[in-house]
């Protein structure tokens, strides 16, 4: 089942989504790429930006969302990118017509079960001395997730919901990419950050971490609660469950998410 992104839901929380971003692309030491591909592009947002670092290359965004590409066309006021709607399961850098400087993934891969068979492919893809860069949350034993769990496991609908819950397997450890980017000829930088987000009291309605998973973690619930009714009851449990884990305390609610990087930069001469 392919989740229904909503852009507006996803970017209340862009402060916080983009500076993982930010701390990626600060590793990332292209010069002038001429073609530029970030795949799971999302709203845009992050693409702009890259559109900004490197004015003279050709950028494309790829998404398989129609809601967050419209978003992202909206936002391209200047229709400086080019957007594409297209599963990375199936997109082929082939059709590109040429071998492509850089390739960003960012927040995306844990999305896509066959990733560990892709990313071969992308630095195959990649112009020697090209840059590969990906980022993935590494929060499934986190209460977030471990409580979404839970709520399904209880409720009427557990049997449809379970199967589409994020377990840990949806990404990998750090040393895990690093092993294999390496292996594919590349120099690697992988490393790992626990952010600690803090959302002042008030925000959100004291209920952050309950809008944060609205744009992300329950868009597999909501694919399969289309009853209105349905859903609103496992979103008052699952906010219930949410606020005991992370109570608003003297200076806030304390988000804790860890969240996994690696870049990678295809040698000249890979052997
Ligand atoms: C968490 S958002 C990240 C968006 C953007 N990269 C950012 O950092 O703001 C994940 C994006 O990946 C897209 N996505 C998920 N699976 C995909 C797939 N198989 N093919 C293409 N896009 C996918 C979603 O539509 C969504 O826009």
């Amino acid at each position: 089942m392919v989740e229904t992104w909503n852009p507006e839901q996803y970017d209340k929380l862009s402060d916080y989504r983009r500076r993982p971003f930010s701390e990626l692309m600060s590793r990332l030491g292209a010069g002038r790429p001429q073609l530029v591909v970030d795949l799971g592009c999302g709203s845009g947002g992050c693409t702009l930006e890259l559109a900004l670092r490197w004015p003279d290359a050709r950028v494309i965004g790829v998404d398989n969302s129609a809601e967050m590409l419209d978003t992202a066309r909206r936002n391209d006021s200047g229709e400086r990118v080019e957007w594409v709607r297209a599963d990375v399961e199936s997109w082929d850098p082939a059709q590109l017509g040429g071998q492509v400087d850089v390739i960003i993934a960012n927040s995306l891969l844990q999305w896509v079960p066959s990733q560990m068979g892709l990313i071969p492919a992308w630095i195959t893809a990649l112009a020697p001395g090209g840059w590969f860069a990906m980022q993935v949350p590494g929060n499934y034993n986190a209460p977030s997730h471990t409580l979404l769990r839970e709520v399904a496991a209880k409720s009427p609908r557990a049997a449809d919901l379970l199967p589409r819950l994020g377990r840990s397997e949806a990404v990998s450890e750090p040393a895990v990419y690093f092993s294999m980017l390496a292996g594919l000829g590349c120099d690697v930088d992988t490393w790992e950050t626990t952010y600690q987000h803090v959302f002042a009291p008030g925000v959100l309605h004291n209920e952050p971490v309950l809008e944060w998973t609205k744009g992300t973690a329950l868009l597999p619930v909501f694919g399969v609660l289309t009853d209105q009714g349905e859903r609103a009851e496992f979103v008052a449990a699952y906010g219930r469950a949410l606020s005991q884990a992370y109570p608003l305390g003297r200076f806030g609610t304390v988000f804790a998410l860890r969240r996994i990087f690696a870049v990678a930069h295809k040698k000249d001469d890979p052997r």
